[in-house]
């Protein structure tokens, strides 16, 4: 349907804030920790899209391995959908691994799903839908 938002990751969530905030001229709408996931996350709206700034909450969570490998930057492009489950079902039907079989609960009231970034030219895609 859209861009819903763009992930970074990021060291160290407070620094980021404080700098996007002034990069964008609007404060964080939302910080959020996603324990599942290892994450701690904080949300800026910028007209219908977003950015999702992501700090590690645990040693063993993805952005952790993300940054000790990549450094911090682009994370991943998420996309929103109508119909997670059908989108899945169609993609994997497609061949395009997904990183997880069943939608999980994300930030800011998302059930989401990540394909793999090797079937997607090294992006990180993310597909969301609403569920508020
Ligand atoms: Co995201």
């Amino acid at each position: 349907m859209k861009v819903e938002h763009i992930g970074i990751a990021v060291k160290d969530i407070e620094k980021a804030d404080a700098l996007f905030s002034s990069i964008f001229q609007v404060a964080p709408y939302k910080r959020e920790a996603v324990e599942s996931e290892g994450v701690i996350t904080s949300f800026f709206q910028l007209g219908e899209s977003k950015v999702e700034l992501l700090e590690a909450s645990k040693e063993d969570s993805p952005i952790a391995k993300f940054i000790a490998k990549r450094g911090e930057g682009m994370h991943h492009i998420a996309f929103e959908v109508e119909d997670i489950e059908a989108e899945m079902k169609r993609l994997a039907g497609e061949g395009f691994r997904l990183l997880n079989d069943k939608p999980k609960m994300g930030a800011d009231n998302k059930m989401v799903c990540f394909l793999h970034p090797k079937d997607s030219n090294g992006v990180l895609v993310e597909l969301c839908q609403s569920i508020s």
